[in-house]
């Protein structure tokens, strides 16, 4: 009888039920490698707890202005002229672009962000507004630009958030853009940082929770110097201080 009602799915089936419940336990148990919460999911929970402001400044790091002031001296320490060709990749809300919008270069210098997130590319060109100036989405590792046309091309806290194959096709685009001389300025978390271990030990705790979060890649000074030579580039500086992350200064040919 009651197999009869099983059958008839009158009465739920034990097996099937814990075959379900074992097959749910697996599945929350599964350690995924290189699980990642999208750039795009991050900032919609940001949105979705913060203000507008609050939230694209977060999505960023923080520290809207002050930083973007720090980046935006960095870039003229590191060689950047008034009239030259800046392309930011990762420009996210424009936290750099914002400070170049305010300083007495705004007229002169051209620029062009690329991001893989809409709404903080459009909360960029809102809050820059200058004419001629570029904020553009990307789907995948391009530089949507022709052949040697910019003077600097910049990755502020982008390739830790990229795998390392991601951000070597953006160096081999950022000197496909590049005229000769051109440089590009490149933040990364250094594994053999003191303070970057920090965050990796921050990321050690999430991860055992299994918090999801952006994926953070720590990179070395042998990467650079690998891929340097790989693509033909000069390295000027392996290691300059950066806003806290390292910098890397590589010069096209
Ligand atoms: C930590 S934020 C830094 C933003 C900005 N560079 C700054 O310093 O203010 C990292 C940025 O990288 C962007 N990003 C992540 N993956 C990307 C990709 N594949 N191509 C371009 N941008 C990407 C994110 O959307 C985000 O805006």
């Amino acid at each position: 009888m009651k197999s009869l009602l099983r059958k008839l799915h009158l009465i739920p089936d034990e097996r099937a039920l814990k075959e379900e419940r074992r097959a749910e336990k697996a599945a929350r148990n599964q350690v995924r490698p290189n699980a990642r919460l999208p750039y795009a999911d991050h900032m919609a929970n940001l949105l979705a707890k913060n203000d507008p402001g609050t939230a694209m400044s977060l999505a960023v790091g923080g520290d809207y202005e002050l930083m973007g002031e720090a980046l935006r001296e960095r870039l003229v320490r590191f060689g950047l002229q008034p009239n030259d060709y800046l392309i930011d990749v990762g420009c996210g809300s424009g936290r750099l672009a914002f400070a170049l919008a305010r300083s007495p270069w705004r007229d002169s210098l051209r620029y062009l962000g690329i991001d893989i997130v809409p709404e903080m590319l459009a909360f960029a060109a809102q809050k820059c507004a200058r004419p001629g100036w570029r904020f553009e989405l990307v789907a995948e590792p391009k530089i949507p630009e022709t052949d040697g046309v910019a003077q600097m091309v910049c990755f502020f806290s982008v390739f830790t958030h990229l795998l390392e194959e991601e951000s070597f096709l953006y160096l081999e685009e950022a000197r496909r853009v590049l005229q000769p001389g051109g440089r590009i300025v490149a933040s990364y978390l250094d594994i053999a940082e003191p303070s970057h271990w920090e965050i990796f030990e921050a990321n050690v705790r999430s991860a055992r929770l299994r918090q999801e979060k952006p994926m953070d890649i720590f990179l070395s000074e042998d990467f650079f110097a690998v891929w340097a030579k790989k693509l033909d580039l000069e390295i000027l500086e392996a290691r300059a201080p950066d806003c806290g992350q390292r910098t890397c200064i590589l010069q096209k040919r």
